[in-house]
């Protein structure tokens, strides 16, 4: 089984805009609410995968009863630790005719300590029965920025791979606990390794760099596919880096969440015993898959299938 977390779990609602403008009125063409926060969007495109998984996390108020029925009504297993503050509601605007979507998140809920132990507590307990843990998603204000590596000690079983797929600070203060696998997108990789990068070198440089940093394996991802530094071999220590390319799809609906469905991706080829060249074709292929739908996370297997054949991986020179 694998086990997603999310400390700053949400209520997302999607609105399709077309000719989105600020300061104008607008009726929304179309409308979605689905739960959301990194981890949950990744559990629901585990599942859509047909894998195995549980969600928890915090949930707090209204908005986190809210959240845990919807994911109890789509099916997805979860048992989150209640907290007393309110969950956030996030909207996002996707306009069809430009294809640019508009964000507007709230501040997380403030976690008081004794509620961070209920979920260390839990986590512990759901961990025993986990083959994979995913910590994901921004941490809550006042959770300080080494909390993943935190949990990922307080989890303590080595046999146990760590995924960690978040925002640079909570990213780069998870590093030292030697996650198992590291998911940052572009713009995130360079936020902690600290560079810009121009080109396919400098992207391969700074996933050996997350990798220098602590990181077990690292796929960096962007809309053209990722460069990944993996393990030669399993359990080694040499590592290798791949390039895994697919066409850009222009025939975007939203891509809200795809870098959540990237990592799904990857993690269900994986944990059904494909090989790593496998497992970066079914990650490149469910990201852009979520694009052509609307909802963090959604996915069609059929998609993700056939747009894994056109992922061409190949290994490239190290970075360095
Ligand atoms: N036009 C596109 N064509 C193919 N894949 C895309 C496209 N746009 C986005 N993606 C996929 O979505 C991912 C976005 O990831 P990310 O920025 O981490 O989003 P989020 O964190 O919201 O899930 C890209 O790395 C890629 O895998
Ligand atoms: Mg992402």
């Amino acid at each position: 089984m694998i086990l997603t977390v999310t400390l700053n779990a949400a209520l997302d609602r999607t609105l399709s805009v077309p000719n989105f403008q600020a300061g104008r009125n607008h009726r929304a063409s179309e409308a979605m609410t689905l739960s959301g926060g990194k981890g949950v969007n990744i559990a629901r495109a585990l599942r859509n995968l047909g894998q195995p998984v549980i969600a928890t996390g915090l949930a707090g108020g209204r908005t986190g009863t809210a959240i845990i029925e919807q994911l109890t009504a789509e099916g997805i297993l979860n048992d989150f630790v209640r907290i007393a503050d309110e969950s956030r509601t996030s909207t996002a605007v996707v306009d069809p005719t430009s294809m640019q979507q508009t964000e507007i998140n709230e501040y997380g809920p403030s976690v008081a300590d004794a509620e961070l132990v209920l979920l260390m507590e839990k986590l512990a307990y759901l961990a025993k029965g986990a083959d994979i843990v995913v910590l994901a998603g921004s941490l809550p204000r006042d959770v300080p920025t080494d909390f993943y590596a935190v949990l990922a000690a307080e989890i303590g079983r080595d046999d146990l791979p760590i995924v960690v797929d978040a925002p640079g600070p909570a990213l780069r203060g998870a590093l030292p606990a030697e996650p198992w696998l590291v998911s940052p997108n572009v713009r995130e990789a360079e936020e902690v390794v600290g560079n810009e990068f121009a080109d396919d070198e400098d992207a391969a440089v700074g996933a050996e760099a997350l990798c220098s940093l602590g990181a077990r394996s690292a796929l960096v991802h962007d809309e053209r596919g990722c460069v990944a530094r993996l393990p030669a071999a399993d359990g080694g220590t040499e590592r290798i880096t791949l390039q895994a390319r697919i066409g850009v799809r222009t025939d975007v609906v939203s891509t809200v969440g795809s870098g959540d469905a990237f990592l799904a991706g990857y993690l269900a080829s994986t944990y059904e015993g494909d090989d790593r060249e496998a497992a970066l074709q079914r990650a490149v292929a469910s990201g852009a898959a979520s694009t052509a739908l609307l909802g963090a996370g959604v996915v069609d297997p059929a998609d993700v299938s056939a747009l894994a054949r056109q992922v061409a991986v190949e290994e490239v020179a190290a970075g360095a």
